[in-house]
C-alpha cells in the first residue's frame, strides 16, 4: 500500500541558521529538528518554506533572507539556484573555502577520531571564474522550449537546467553554450545527441559528442565548421567509451607544470585535474610536503598520467607508479619518455584487491603518495608500513574517506596526522579538495 504523504505547511517558517551541510545548505534546528535550507547560510535569520519533512530531518527552501550574512554576496551566475552545477555562489569565494576547512575539520574529527597537529593555509584561485577544463554536459531537446539544452542538470532533479552560459566552465564552453545548442538543433538527428564532455588543454578544447544514431556527411560538415569558427575539436562516441574516435584529426592535448619543466599529454577521455592553476600550486605543495630526495625510493598509488609522478622523478632517486586504467598508465609511461625521465616504473593494478605478490611491492619505499577517488584508499593502506614507508602525502577530493583513512594511519599503522588543508579546486560548488602529511 502506498504511503500518504504528509501534507507540508505552507506557512513560511522563520528560522536561525547555525551552519552549512556538505552540500552547501544552511542547517537550522527548529523545533529541535535539523533542517536543511537550500539558499540560507550560516549566521542568517531566514523566513523558509518546508519543501520535504522526514523522520530525522527536514527540508526547505528560503523565501525571504531577514538578516544576511556579512559573507553573503550575489550570485554572479542568472542560473544559480535552480542549476545544479553550484551551490555556494551567494557565499564569498573567501568564505566558501573556510567553510571547506571547517568542513575537513570536522570529520577528522567526527570520523577519524583524528586531529592534524597544523592546518596549512589553502590553496586558492587568482580568480574563482571559469576554472573547469573538464565537464560533462547533458544535452536534451526540449520541443516545448524551442531549443535544445546543454547543461548541467537542475538541482535535485534529473532535467537539464536551460542555461545561456556558465561562469564556472572555462569561457570557451562557458560562453558557447547557447552557440552548441543551436548547432545540435540543425543536425539530422538533434534528439539522438545524449551528452557533450568537454576536455581543454592551455589552447585546445576537445568536444565529445554522445551520438546515439549515426551522424550524416551533412553533421559531419556542420560540426567542421562549427569548429573551425569557434576552436572546438570534435569527437564523436557512437558506443561505451572505447567508441570515443576523433571526428577528423586527433587532438594532442598537454598541460604543462612549468615549475618541474614537465609536459603531460592526454587522451580527452583521461583523468586530469579540473582546475590547471590549482593543480600547479596543489602539486608543488605535494612536493614541499613530502620533500623527496635523491636517495629515496617514492610510491604514486593512483597516479592517472603521472601527475604527481613525474614531479616526484624530477627530485627522487627512483619513482613507482600505480594505477587501475591501463590507457592511463600507457600515457603515463609516454609522458615519463618525452619529458627524459628514466628513474621512474609504472604497474597497472587494481588498488582495491588484495595485493599480495605484485611484483612492484617490493623493497622498501621511503615516501608515498596516495590520490585516490571519493571512495578513499583503505584497502592499500596495511602495505605502507610493510614496505616501511615514513612520510605519506595523501591528496584527497572526499573529506569523509580521507578522515576514516586518517583514523586508520594514525590508530592502526602508528603514523602521525602532521598536517592538512584545503584547495579551492571547486569553487562555487560543494566538492572539497584536500592533503594531509602523515609521518611515522
Ligand atoms: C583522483 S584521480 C588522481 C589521478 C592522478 N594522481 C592525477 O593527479 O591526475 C584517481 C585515479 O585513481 C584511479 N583509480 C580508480 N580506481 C582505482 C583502482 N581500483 N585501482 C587503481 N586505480 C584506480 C583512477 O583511474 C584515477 O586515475
Amino acid at each position: 500500500m502506498a504511503r500518504r504523504r504528509r501534507k507540508l505547511p505552507q506557512e513560511p517558517v522563520e528560522a536561525t541558521v547555525e551552519s552549512l551541510s556538505h552540500d552547501g545548505r544552511g542547517v537550522a534546528r527548529v523545533e529541535g529538528k535539523a533542517t536543511f535550507i537550500h539558499g540560507a547560510l550560516p549566521g542568517e535569520r531566514v523566513l523558509f518554506r518546508y519543501t520535504a519533512r522526514r523522520r530525522n530531518r527536514d527540508e526547505g527552501e528560503v523565501v525571504k533572507v531577514l538578516q544576511a550574512s556579512p559573507r553573503r554576496v550575489e550570485p554572479r551566475c542568472a542560473h544559480f539556484g535552480i542549476c545544479g552545477g553550484c551551490s555556494l555562489q551567494h557565499l564569498d569565494p573567501a568564505a566558501q573555502i573556510e567553510t571547506k576547512q571547517q568542513t575537513l575539520l570536522d570529520a577528522f574529527t567526527r570520523l577519524g577520531g583524528v586531529a592534524p597537529d597544523e592546518i596549512l593555509p589553502p590553496l586558492v584561485n587568482e580568480t574563482p571564474w571559469g576554472y573547469r577544463r573538464k565537464a560533462r554536459l547533458g544535452v536534451k531537446r526540449v520541443p516545448k522550449k524551442g531549443r535544445v539544452l546543454v547543461g548541467f542538470r537542475e538541482r535535485g532533479s534529473n532535467y537539464i537546467a536551460e542555461l545561456e552560459r556558465c561562469e564556472v566552465l572555462h569561457p570557451r564552453v562557458g560562453h558557447s553554450l547557447m552557440a552548441l545548442s543551436a548547432l545540435i538543433g540543425t543536425l539530422s538527428i538533434p534528439d539522438r545527441i545524449a551528452q557533450i564532455e568537454m576536455a581543454m588543454d592551455d589552447e585546445q578544447c576537445v568536444l565529445i559528442l554522445r551520438n546515439l544514431d549515426p551522424l550524416t556527411e551533412e553533421d559531419r560538415e556542420k560540426l567542421r565548421r562549427f569548429g573551425r569558427e569557434h576552436g572546438f575539436i570534435f569527437y564523436l562516441q557512437p558506443g561505451g567509451p572505447e567508441t570515443v574516435a576523433p571526428l577528423d584529426r586527433p587532438a594532442d592535448l598537454h598541460y604543462r607544470l612549468p615549475e618541474f619543466g614537465l609536459t603531460f599529454h592526454f587522451e580527452p577521455g583521461d583523468f586530469t585535474q579540473v582546475n590547471s592553476e590549482i593543480n600547479r600550486k596543489m602539486v608543488s605543495r605535494a612536493m614541499a610536503l613530502l620533500q623527496p630526495a635523491r636517495s629515496e625510493r617514492v610510491l604514486d598509488l593512483f597516479c592517472g598520467v603521472g601527475n604527481f609522478t613525474l614531479p616526484l622523478a624530477t627530485l627522487a632517486g627512483e619513482v613507482t607508479g600505480v594505477e587501475g586504467e591501463a590507457g592511463l598508465v600507457a600515457r603515463a609511461r609516454a609522458n615519463a619518455e618525452r619529458n627524459g625521465l628514466d628513474n621512474v616504473r609504472f604497474h597497472v593494478a587494481n588498488l582495491y584487491e588484495p595485493l599480495e605478490g605484485e611484483p612492484w611491492l617490493k623493497g622498501r619505499f621511503h615516501k608515498a603518495l596516495l590520490d585516490p577517488p571519493r571512495s578513499g584508499a583503505l584497502e592499500v593502506l596495511e602495505w605502507l608500513p610493510r614496505l616501511r614507508v615514513e612520510r605519506i602525502v595523501y591528496v584527497s577530493c572526499y573529506p569523509g574517506t580521507l578522515a576514516r583513512d586518517a583514523g586508520e594511519l594514525v590508530r592502526r599503522h602508528g603514523y602521525r596526522l602532521v598536517s592538512a588543508g584545503v584547495m579551492d579546486m571547486f569553487p562555487h560548488t560543494a566538492h572539497v579538495e584536500s592533503i594531509a602529511l602523515f609521518e611515522k
